[in-house]
C-alpha cells in the first residue's frame, strides 16, 4: 500500500493579480509551491506530482528538480487533480493525499492527521470550523442567516483510499472539491479540524499574512 501527494498548482492566481503563476510567485525568498512542499516533508509519501500550467511546465520542472513529477494541468483545479491521478497510476489500496500548491501554512502533523483519519474511513478532509455567523445574500439583501453549527470551511489535505477516488473520477460528474465528488457517491468523508492557519492565498493580503506567519516560523 502505497500513499502518494498530488499537488495542484496549474492555477494562474487571477484574484493574487501577479505576472507569475501563483505557485511560483516568491515569499521570503521561495516560491510559494517551494514553501508547500518544504512543509510536507517529513511525510514519506511514495511519490509526489505537481500538476503545472501546461506552459510553464520547465519553470516547474527547474524548480523542483526531479523532486516531484510535473504533469501539465487542466483548465479547472479537478481537471489538475484528475490529471495527477492519471499520472500516478494508483493500485486501489494506495492512498492519495490531494493539497493545494497555495497552502503553503500546512503542517506535517496537520497532514498527517488526515492521513490517519483517511486510511481508517477511506476518505478524509481537513477544515476548519466556521466562526463567523453566515448570512446568504442576494443582490444587497440577507435573505437568511445560516446556522453555523456544524458548518466547517473544508480546505486541503484531502486524502482518499484510491479505490474511492478513482470510482468518484469514473462517474465523470463535478464537484467544487474531491471530497464533494465522494459525498456524491453516498461516500462518508470524515472532516478532520486544522488550525485557521492553513489559509489559501488567493488575494494580496493573505501574501502579507503568509509571509508574516512563515517569518515567524522561521525563527521559531
Ligand atoms: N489549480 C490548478 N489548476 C487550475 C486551477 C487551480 O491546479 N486550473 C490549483 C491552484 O494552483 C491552487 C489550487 O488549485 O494551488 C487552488 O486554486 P485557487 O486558489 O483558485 O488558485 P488559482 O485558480 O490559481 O487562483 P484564481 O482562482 O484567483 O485564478
Ligand atoms: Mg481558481
Amino acid at each position: 500500500m502505497a500513499t502518494f501527494l498530488i499537488v495542484p498548482a496549474a492555477g494562474s492566481g487571477a484574484r493574487l493579480k501577479s505576472p507569475l503563476p501563483k505557485a511560483l510567485v516568491p515569499v521570503l525568498g521561495h516560491a510559494i509551491l517551494s514553501w508547500t512542499l518544504e512543509a510536507l516533508a517529513p511525510i514519506p509519501f511514495d511519490r509526489v506530482v505537481v500538476a503545472a500550467p501546461p506552459d510553464r511546465m520547465p519553470d516547474f520542472e527547474r524548480l523542483l528538480r526531479g523532486k516531484a513529477a510535473v504533469v501539465a494541468g487542466g483548465a479547472t483545479r479537478s481537471a489538475s487533480v484528475r490529471r495527477g491521478y492519471q499520472a500516478l497510476g494508483a493500485h486501489p489500496d494506495d492512498f492519495v493525499c490531494i493539497h493545494d500548491a497555495a497552502r503553503p501554512l500546512i503542517t506535517a502533523e496537520e497532514a498527517q492527521s488526515v492521513l490517519v483519519a483517511a486510511k481508517a474511513s477511506g476518505a478524509a478532509t481537513a477544515g476548519t470550523p466556521i466562526v463567523d455567523t453566515v448570512k446568504r445574500v442576494e443582490g444587497e439583501r440577507i435573505v437568511a442567516t445560516i446556522d453555523r453549527e456544524g458548518l466547517y470551511a473544508a480546505g486541503t489535505p484531502q486524502v482518499f483510499r484510491a479505490s474511492l477516488l478513482g470510482r468518484a473520477f469514473d462517474t465523470g460528474r463535478e464537484a467544487t472539491d474531491e471530497a464533494g465528488l465522494l459525498e456524491l457517491l453516498g461516500v462518508a468523508v470524515t472532516a478532520v479540524p486544522v488550525s485557521r492557519w492553513n489559509v489559501k492565498v488567493t488575494s494580496p493580503e493573505d501574501l502579507e499574512l503568509v509571509e508574516a506567519l512563515l517569518k515567524r516560523r522561521r525563527k521559531d
